[in-house]
């Protein structure tokens, strides 16, 4: 049901964004995201996407998350596809946190291609976890509570922890509290992987950045960031705790992933044209 004030503006930009043929199936207010968010389903030559976005500060649209609608498991974002290496950067992974479930793009993901590992999901918003239920095929239950909150107080303890939280404004906040405590949650040789969204144009995003790269060096970990060359779109940190590891050895962790996960397009385009470093890619 659509019901917001200014909602034809909103349909207009989302036509505007996803093309005149694109179909709206929901746009609604959320208690916590911060802007309507909507569903919409589009169309690119022979394939066809469902995509949960929302409006950012100027009224731009956000995609938060997208959908194979042919084949729901395989991961639209390159970004996605990047920060599922972390669960070939421990030894085994059967327990995995999603802190942002949004379209639960990674956990159709991991239900396909890692199914003994046991997923826990947490988001801020219950009305995110209502659509994915709706839209995105989601049939697990999700922790409703700020991640923050969830990593303080959990007893848990994960293999991987893929942390993507977004709303309204950009990334929610973060500092070197939280991302202590998400390497609190990991188990030993667990790995962490976090998305910078628009690293090289937002502000927010370095400082932030830094504060998990400080986590992780205090307790002796080395930081990973790998991009696209030339997008400058997402940038994904990694902090491995297993040893041996590094930067060096990401071509190998790919080509492990793919021996034993069988990605889709054998993983081909994962790491291509990646710039592969432990610093902050841009000064
Ligand atoms: C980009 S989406 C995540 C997409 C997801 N990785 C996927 O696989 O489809 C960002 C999500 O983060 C959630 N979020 C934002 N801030 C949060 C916070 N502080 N705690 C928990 N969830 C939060 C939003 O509700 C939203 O669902």
């Amino acid at each position: 049901m659509i019901t917001e004030f200014g909602e034809e503006r909103q349909r207009r930009l989302i036509l505007d964004y996803f093309g005149g043929d694109a179909r709206l199936r929901l746009l609604r207010r959320t208690p916590t995201f911060g802007s309507p968010v909507f569903v919409v389903d589009f169309d690119r030559g022979a394939r066809h996407f469902r995509t949960l976005g929302s409006f950012g500060s100027s009224i731009q649209v956000t995609e938060q998350s997208s959908m194979d609608l042919l084949y729901p498991a395989r991961l639209v974002f390159h970004y996605e596809r990047l920060m599922s290496l972390a669960f070939a950067m421990c030894p085994q992974a059967i327990t995995g946190l999603l802190l942002g479930v949004g379209g639960a793009a990674m956990w159709r993901f991991m239900r396909a291609y890692l199914p003994d590992c046991a997923p826990t999901l947490v988001d801020a918003d219950e009305a995110i976890a209502a659509i994915a239920r709706r839209w995105f095929y989601l049939t697990q239950p999700v922790i409703v509570e700020p991640a923050h909150q969830f990593v303080a107080t959990t007893t848990e303890r994960f293999d991987v922890v893929l942390v993507d939280l977004y709303n309204s404004s950009g990334p929610a906040e973060s500092n070197e509290l939280f991302w202590s405590r998400c390497l609190d949650v990991l188990n030993p040789s667990g790995c962490l992987a976090n998305n910078w969204a628009d690293f090289s144009v937002n502000p927010v995003v370095r400082p932030m950045a830094d504060a998990l790269e400080a986590a992780a060096r205090a307790r002796g970990f080395i930081p990973i960031y790998v991009t696209r060359r030339g997008f400058r779109d997402n940038l994904v940190q990694y902090v491995p705790t297993a040893s041996g590891i590094t930067a060096e050895a990401m071509t190998e962790v790919h080509a492990r992933f793919v021996q034993e996960r069988r990605p889709p397009d054998r993983g081909r385009g994962i790491l291509e044209n990646c710039i592969v470093t432990t610093r902050f890619p841009i000064e």
